[in-house]
């Protein structure tokens, strides 16, 4: 379980996360949403401690994550990055490894071939496992960014906009991937997403952020509805439903 307690973050004089109060139970597939510079990513940093909070604090399994050893607190807590720094001359097999370093702590054993290959196929790339990241497209390098973080085998996966990049295949794929984790594997799942028709097809819940705030935190159905979205978009979209599901429509 991720409890987030009054979180604040700010850079200068501006407060770009403010007070966010947020559990996440174990297990489920968590859609966060809203405007560019909600402060989506800011929230994902404090919760993997690769930022420190101002105020308030983020449990880990109990664990405060500021004052927990990072390698206990890497093998329960993983996270791909909205901008990942391309080390340029590694293997796709290189890249997926080094989500085992919590294990293994560089020295790979036998046991830590099976998360790996098991990610490898997971993401689809075997046929990529020995080009350089620097050879491959976009997307290709997303998803084996992705495999690195499923070979850390953490309970809790956060994800920042995994759906960059990727075409409309590998994005469905991408989401699937995530609700098998959390379906067959228990993970829990948090998504920053920009598509709220993937956060409503796949997520079990969707917590909206603007201006640092949580402003709408529900089930697809609650948060997919006109009044909630212009609440989180300042947009006028419409909502339709197809097989049981809230669409929402914003090409108008
Ligand atoms: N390192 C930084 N220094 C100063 N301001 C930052 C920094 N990183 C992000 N910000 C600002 O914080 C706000 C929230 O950013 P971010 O968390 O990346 O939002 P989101 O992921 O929701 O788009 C934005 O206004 C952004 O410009
Ligand atoms: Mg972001």
């Amino acid at each position: 379980m991720i409890d987030i307690q009054a979180v604040t973050k700010r850079y200068g004089p501006q407060t770009v996360v403010n007070g966010v109060t947020l559990t996440l139970p174990t297990g489920g597939v968590t859609a966060i949403v809203g405007p560019n510079g909600a402060g989506k990513s800011t929230l994902l940093s404090v919760m993997s401690r690769l930022m420190k909070a101002d105020a308030g604090r983020v449990l880990v399994d109990g664990m405060d994550v500021a004052a927990t050893p990072g390698d206990v607190l890497a093998r329960r807590i993983s996270v791909l990055r909205q901008d990942n720094a391309l080390a340029a001359r590694l293997t796709v097999a290189d890249l997926v490894a080094f989500g085992r370093y919590p294990h293994s702590k560089g020295r790979l054993t036998a046991a830590d071939r099976e998360p790996i290959e098991r990610a490898v196929g997971f993401l689809g790339l075997e046929a990529y496992r020995d080009r350089f990241l620097d050879e491959l497209s976009g997307g290709q390098r997303q998803r084996a960014f992705v495999a690195m973080v499923l070979a850390q085998d953490t309970d809790a996966i956060l994800l920042d906009e995994p759906l960059n990049n990727l075409d409309m295949r590998h994005a469905v794929a991408m989401m699937q991937i995530m609700r098998r984790a959390a379906d067959d594997l228990g993970k829990t799942v948090v998504v920053v997403l920009h598509d709220i028709n993937f956060a409503a097809s796949y997520c079990d819940r969707i917590v909206a952020m603007r201006e640092g705030a949580v402003v709408r935190d529900g089930t697809p159905d609650e948060i997919v509805t006109p009044e909630a979205l212009r609440a989180i978009y300042d947009m006028e979209m419409q909502v339709v439903r197809i097989d049981e599901r809230p669409v929402c429509v914003f090409w108008r």
